[in-house]
């Protein structure tokens, strides 16, 4: 077989929890993301060619081991419901930095399962990829939480509680916002983050965040943008993971001087967003890289409308 049998798909990094929806609200992000190229060969399994880095070399930290990448799992999970006796080599090209909180296993999995879909004829649409996505997102992260994997699968705003997978929300964006995403040069392991995480809330708590997540979606709903700022806050988890990102703080609140609607972690970090009115975009992202550099590290920012498409074959 030739490389020219590949399928290759696209899946964009995406922002977990966006500040108000702890595990359940993910926004899609335009410019950056992971490509999987798929072919079909003679033997069974799945195999991974190439982990690659963003110019095409050798991955200088990830093995082609494909029982330890989301990309191969989740083709793994999504062959064996569908696939025949054959087998499926894959080149998993890393645009997304590791452990950086832009959703970067979600990204392999969702690229992988797409292109796999498309070597199959495309026998599934994109939402019902979502479960066999989140086989390699847990393998990764440890949990069952789709706030990545859905937006990089479907784009946009996506509300995708635990409680009603594999179905997933895809949220009204408002005209008019923008995202800005920081990225610092930092790591933060999710699945180490997690375990660190209360296990308990006070029911006071447990009210403010659930007025806040369900103000936020109907805010969306009404085009509400000043009602969306005010309810884009995480005063459960945002405390708690504050602390392993130097810079948050300064961050933050460079983002509302600047004019920011609300400004969080994105994911577990270190990765820190905003959302802004279109107008405050450069502005923001501006702010917050300064910010950043003033205590000395460095950064990279994207800027995306809400509306972000999702994952596609190229
Ligand atoms: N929602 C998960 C977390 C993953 O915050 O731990 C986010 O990337």
């Amino acid at each position: 077989m030739a490389d020219n049998d590949f399928k290759t798909a696209f899946a964009p990094a995406s922002i977990g929890n966006l500040g108000v929806g702890f595990d359940m609200l993910g926004l899609a992000i335009a410019g950056v993301g992971d490509r999987v190229s798929a072919r079909k060969v003679d033997n069974a399994g799945i195999v991974i060619r190439e982990v690659q880095d963003p110019d095409g070399n050798p991955h200088p930290f990830l093995s082609n081991d494909a029982a330890e990448n989301t990309a191969s799992i989740a083709a793994a999970a999504l062959w064996e419901a569908l696939g025949d006796g054959s087998g499926v080599e894959l080149i998993v090209r890393k645009g997304i930095p590791l452990q950086s909180g832009m959703g970067s296993s979600a990204a392999s999995a969702v690229a992988a399962v797409v292109a796999v879909n498309a070597l199959l004829n495309m026998p599934l649409a994109a939402p019902d990829l979502l479960e066999y996505a989140l086989v390699g997102e847990k393998f990764a992260s440890g949990g069952l939480f789709a706030d990545n994997v859905a937006p990089s699968l479907v784009g946009g705003l996506v509300l995708c509680p635990r409680v009603l997978l594999p179905d997933m929300i895809q949220l009204p964006a408002p005209d008019g916002v923008s995202s800005v995403l920081m990225h610092p040069e930092l790591q933060v392991n999710t699945a180490e983050s997690r375990k660190g995480l209360a296990r308990n809330i006070s029911v006071d708590k447990w009210l403010t965040q659930q007025g806040l997540l369900a103000g936020f979606v109907a805010a969306c709903s009404q085009e509400d943008i000043d009602m969306l700022g005010r309810c884009l806050r995480d005063e459960i988890v945002e405390p708690q993971r504050a602390n392993a990102v130097p810079c948050f703080a300064d961050a933050k609140s460079a983002a509302h001087a600047a004019g920011a609607l609300g400004c969080s972690l994105s994911g577990s970090g270190p990765s820190i967003f905003a959302l802004c009115r279109d107008a405050d975009a450069s502005n923001v992202a501006a702010a917050m890289e300064q910010a950043c550099h003033k205590m000395h590290y460095d950064c990279e920012s994207w800027i995306s409308p809400l509306a972000t498409p999702g994952a596609h074959v190229e």
